[in-house]
């Protein structure tokens, strides 16, 4: 995924654009660049590295005056980062320039053609060949050869694009990568995400598949890719600027993992009216809800891991079959949807490609799909047929934390509905899950506390090679995303592993000294669980524990003890994982790891 931003108006456009970008870093940062029109021409400067590279090489923009201009960041898709392959492209005279996020899928038979007819190319990308199919169908009609070039594209776009004959123009066109418009009284502004230019304008105009935007100064109009004019209505974002910034702390994943109170009441309040869970997202009616027979959940990463966790609560509570499929998969396997199947896709981005395309597989088979996604207005929020807002707000680092709480409790109360409606659960025993529920901001709080033991026992870790996560029921899904959470930031292998299965094959892989976290929260399978600790032990490994107070057990097998406060069994989750996400990002930050940005990541995975 990459980052776009564009500006045209009566101020200094680049340093605009590059403050701009500098908000987008999350969503790619191998290499930048900005095209300004400085008077006579467009000006391109460019370089591999991050956006920093860029703004020290034009002196942040100062090197570059000009009113109007587009600038990205990015993240390699078809080729590697470099000054060559950044954006923006142009045509060989530097008349059009173009900046992309997405994927042209037939780009190599249209990079064919155009070389037959006398076209060259200098970078690896697929972007460089719209700079050159623009050139091509270009007659002096910027919006004739835009839709033109969209006419013959495949694959997934977001464009921001100059015309050196049209100094006093902007386009902007949107396929599957997201991009909005945003306008105030010193111009207009396109940028792949609201945080770029919240600072200027809270008016924003989300793009939808296959429009064109024409921006001046003064003006902006929207087109159909058959170049009929389209209006549009604008959004008044309510986020606070500090909502997109590090608000004082040292990352933004700290940050976002300190909101997860927030972000969890912010999640169910909404929702509970009068000690009853009410979803109108939904859609759905209570007869709709008790005719389901089967849920597929489809989802990516954490995402994935969410789902893990729903089957067990959807299952437990609700009694309705659950499937849970990685989205790479799912599309792939030709799966099996049978009548009276409901498909349930759960993104923070709502932008990443498989979830999409599983979402759009499921939907071409005649089946509804239900979002569980963050960003309003995305992709998957927009094709889906209901969508259930995760109001987690703005997430930046790259490893998610209080999106993911937002999506466990969502389902949690997808759960408690449909077992509600379905007569499974009494009002008593509803009313005391509510109450768990509206319990677990505070408990989240209270173990983020403990942030200083739990930063002190990870420094013990960082020279750690392999650290297994072992759990059984819901606590093997919370040990999956435990895993994933210490991988992706501090880069130290680890699995996670149903705590019966590891003696299948895996625990050959213990040694004197290996770490091995064991989540056990499930009463009634504590004892198993120890004996799993007992046998790790046995082999030389150091266990952490993490398990509800008053597992005193416990204390005797493990060497260390994670206490949890006391909730249902079916939201254990939501206070496992903070610790978990304090152990990682501690190892992370003990290791010199760069925690919001870690290597070879992005934020939203948008390509296949
Ligand atoms: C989470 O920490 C990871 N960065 C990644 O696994 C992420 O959850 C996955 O790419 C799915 O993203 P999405 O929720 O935006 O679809």
């Amino acid at each position: 995924m990459c980052g776009i931003v564009g500006y045209i108006g009566n101020r200094q456009a680049a340093p605009i654009i590059l403050d701009g970008l500098a908000k987008l870093e999350y969503r790619g940062y191998d290499s930048a660049g900005v095209a300004v029109f400085d008077g006579s021409k467009i000006h391109t400067e460019k370089a591999a590295g991050r956006l920093a590279v860029l703004e020290h090489l034009t002196r942040g923009g100062e090197t570059m005056p000009g009113f109007s201009g587009i600038g990205h960041t990015r993240w390699a898709t078809h080729g590697a980062p470099s000054d060559l392959n950044a954006h923006p492209h142009t045509n060989k005279q530097g008349t059009i320039a173009v900046v992309h996020n997405g994927i042209i899928e037939n780009y190599i038979p249209l990079k064919k053609k155009l070389e037959k007819k006398g076209y060259e190319f200098v970078s690896e990308t697929d972007t460089e060949i719209l700079a050159k199919l623009l050139d091509y169908y270009y007659k002096g009609n910027p919006l004739e050869a835009v839709t033109k070039v969209l006419h013959r594209v495949e694959g997934s776009y977001a464009l921001g694009i100059m015309f050196a004959d049209f100094p006093g123009e902007l386009y902007a066109a949107r396929k599957d990568s997201p991009l909005i418009v945003g306008r105030n009284d010193d111009g207009c502004f396109i940028a792949s995400d609201v945080p770029a230019i919240l600072k200027y304008t809270r008016t924003v105009y989300y793009m939808d598949n296959q429009e064109v935007a024409c921006l001046k100064a003064d003006d902006l109009q929207f087109y159909s890719v058959d170049e009929e004019e389209l209006s549009k209505e604008s959004v008044t974002i309510d986020w606070d600027a500090d909502a997109a910034e590090k608000a004082g702390y040292e990352h933004f994943m700290l940050k976002e993992m300190y909101e997860q109170p927030k972000t969890i009441t912010d999640t169910i309040s909404p929702r509970i009216h009068e000690n009853d869970i009410v979803i109108e997202e939904l859609n759905m009616s209570d007869e709709e809800l008790r005719e389901i027979r089967k849920i597929h959940i489809v989802a990516c990463g954490s995402a994935y891991h969410a789902g893990v966790t729903a089957k067990y609560v959807i299952e437990g509570l609700a009694r309705i079959p659950v499937e849970v499929d990685v989205a790479s998969e799912f599309r792939y396997r030709n799966p099996i949807l049978e009548q009276g199947a409901m498909v349930i896709v759960i993104s923070q981005s709502g932008e990443t490609a498989d979830t999409l395309a599983a979402l759009r597989e499921s939907k071409a088979r005649g089946f509804k799909v239900l979002g569980i996604v963050n960003v309003v207005g995305s992709s998957i929020a927009r094709e889906a047929d209901s969508v259930m807002y995760t109001w987690a707000g703005p997430e930046i680092a790259v490893a998610t934390t209080k999106a993911y709480s937002a999506q466990l409790v969502a389902m949690y109360m997808l759960a408690m509905k449909m077992a509600k409606v379905r007569g499974l659960v009494d009002e008593k025993t509803f009313g005391s899950l509510l109450s768990d529920l509206r319990c677990l901001p505070d408990q989240v709080e209270m173990l983020l506390a403990q942030k200083e033991k739990i930063q002190h026992f990870a420094n013990r870790y960082v020279g750690a090679k392999d650290i297994f996560f072992i759990g059984r029921g819901v606590d093997h899904a919370i040990s999956l995303e435990g895993s994933l959470k210490l991988k992706e930031i501090s880069y130290v292998h680890s699995e996670a592993y149903a705590a019966g299965e590891l003696k299948h094959g895996t625990i050959s892989l213990i040694e004197d000294g290996t770490l091995v976290v064991a989540v056990s929260t499930q009463e009634d399978l504590f004892a198993k669980t120890i004996s799993n600790i007992v046998e790790v032990k046995a082999r030389g490994a150091f266990v952490m524990a993490v398990t509800n107070e008053g597992n005193k057990a416990i204390e005797k097998a493990a060497d260390y003890v994670v206490y949890l406060p006391e909730t249902c069994n079916w939201f254990t989750n939501s206070l496992a994982i903070i610790p978990l996400q304090l152990f990682a990002y501690y190892v992370a930050l003990a290791r010199g790891c760069d925690v919001d940005k870690p290597r070879n990541l992005a934020k939203s995975v948008t390509v296949e």
